[in-house]
């Protein structure tokens, strides 16, 4: 297993909110986390990349113990996040933006390939090249912000809620682009996601978190065949 989490507890200071997570992303698949707004999706990514504290379960990357590992020591085993809000440097450029991302690696020919890969993958960053970040809409900076965290050449990559504040048409792009990343790299990825429909289109099983504990696992079949998920989830 790439990535394993077993009963996961995670806390605010005092607040706890996580309270039992298990999850398992298996070398090369896709997983997506479903969950009401709340539920506790994006602290699990961060209980994962070591921005919160984890006073209990078990957190295995590549057979590492990662739990309570320094966000730095998990991006150098080869995870990468890209948080919810997107977090791209608003005053660089878009190129800036890609090569920061590269910053630990030496391989230029393997940089110089992925960033046209990129740029392939995105048109939209071909055009907004040298634009700042600041004055990319909503969409593209979803897309720096991905290509960003796949610059550091991850095995894992860890989305949350890609789609978020975007329109339908412009989530539906970076979902696209999403799926072909996927298949052209064969890169791991955990995401999160409130749109399930948007999700399932790119993950092979997801878990269902409800306020702070995984209550259901499935295939994406499973899942979409699940009543009370298309209830809840498919809208319908
Ligand atoms: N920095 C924080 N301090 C205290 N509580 C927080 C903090 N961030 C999130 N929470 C609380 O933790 C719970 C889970 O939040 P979150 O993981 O962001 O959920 P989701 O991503 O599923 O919407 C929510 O009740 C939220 O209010
Ligand atoms: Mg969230």
């Amino acid at each position: 297993m790439l990535l394993e989490l077993e009963h996961v507890a995670a806390a605010y200071g005092p607040v706890q909110v996580l309270e039992d997570v298990s999850l398992s992303v298996p070398e090369g698949s896709a997983v997506g986390i479903l969950g009401a707004n709340g539920a506790g999706k994006t602290t699990t990514l961060r209980a994962i990349s070591g921005t919160v504290r984890v006073p209990s379960g078990s957190i295995r990357f590549k057979g590492n113990d990662i739990r309570g590992k320094r966000p730095e020591l998990v991006a150098a085993l080869g995870i990468a996040h890209v948080p919810e809000g997107r977090g791209a440097l608003a005053n660089l450029t878009v190129q800036e933006n890609l090569r920061v991302g590269a910053y630990l690696r030496k391989d230029r020919a393997g940089i110089e390939s992925d960033i046209a890969f990129l740029l392939d993958l995105f048109p939209n960053l071909e055009r907004r090249y040298g634009s700042n970040g600041s004055a990319l809409s909503g969409g593209e900076q979803q897309m720096m912000a991905i290509g960003r965290a796949f610059m550091a050449k991850p095995t894992l990559l860890v989305l949350d809620e890609p789609s978020l504040g975007l329109a339908p048409s412009t989530a539906k792009t970076v979902y696209t682009a999403i799926a072909r990343l996927r298949d052209e790299t064969g890169i791991s990825m955990l995401v999160v996601e409130q749109n399930a429909n948007l999700a399932f289109s790119v993950v092979d099983s997801a878990v269902v978190l409800e306020t702070g504990r995984s209550v259901l696992t499935g295939s994406t079949a499973e899942l979409r065949g699940n009543d009370e998920i298309r209830r809840a989830y498919l809208g319908g």
